[in-house]
């Protein structure tokens, strides 16, 4: 069964604070869901594996570590998760990206698929989706099914905010995907909206209503 993180770390939590409020305006906003996507991304890549090494310092021969070189992607759900992306980059900037373009229908709630570009190795590659709001979960279990059905093996999902409603239908239908949130929020209301949540992520990413 996939395990549920919901990180606590305080930056996180008070920058999410700002997040939620409905008088931040666009350029605060894509910051903080940069900066937010970026501190869960610094928390979540604590296992990766390294490996030892030497080093020459200006006056010694030091023992080291670096990175084994596991390979990573990034895969937005386009396209409010295109917001996270740079602040991962930051710190994993070799990192290929990949895209999943999906809607929501508004009417039934159903992902519908239109955009597919993915690294041609994904089968390989460690793979973090990311999309800041987990409502229905519909969405992310339509995304990772199509990165599943293309070869993709070990997949992290890292959300901003989700509705139990997410985490419970991506735990049952992808029980190998481990999930990430900076919250997890009440309840959905009946247009499918997470309550408290932030609104709409990628009107307010991208200024658009
Ligand atoms: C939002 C959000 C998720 C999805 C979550 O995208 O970014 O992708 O809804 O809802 P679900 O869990 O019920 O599927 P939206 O469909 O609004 O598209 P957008 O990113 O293009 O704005
Ligand atoms: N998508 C959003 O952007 N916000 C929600 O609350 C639910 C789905």
């Amino acid at each position: 069964m996939g395990k549920v993180y919901v990180f606590d770390h305080p930056l996180i939590q008070h920058k999410l604070t700002y997040i939620r409020n409905k008088e931040t305006g666009t350029k605060e906003f894509r910051e903080l869901i940069d900066e937010v996507a970026g501190l869960m991304a610094y928390e979540i890549t604590r296992d990766l594996p390294l490996m030892d090494t030497t080093v020459e310092t200006p006056v010694a021969t030091a023992k080291a570590k670096v990175l084994e070189g596991k390979k990573l992607g990034i895969i937005p759900i386009l396209r409010a998760g295109l917001g996270m992306v740079d602040g991962i980059k930051q710190l994993i900037p070799t990192a290929r990206v990949g895209h999943v373009g999906l809607y929501r229908d508004p009417e039934t709630l159903q992902p519908v698929e239109y955009y597919v570009k993915l690294p041609s190795d994904i089968e390989e590659r460690e793979l973090l989706v990311v999309d800041p709001m987990l409502a229905t979960g519909g969405s992310a279990v339509e995304a990772i099914h199509s990165l599943k059905k293309r070869g993709a093996k070990n997949i992290r999902l890292i959300c901003i905010i989700a509705a139990p409603e997410g985490v419970e239908l991506v735990t049952k239908e992808h029980p190998d995907v481990d999930i990430y949130l900076a919250a997890q929020d009440e309840r959905l209301n009946e247009k499918g909206y997470i309550i408290p949540g932030l609104g709409d992520a990628g009107d307010r990413l991208f200024g658009t209503k």
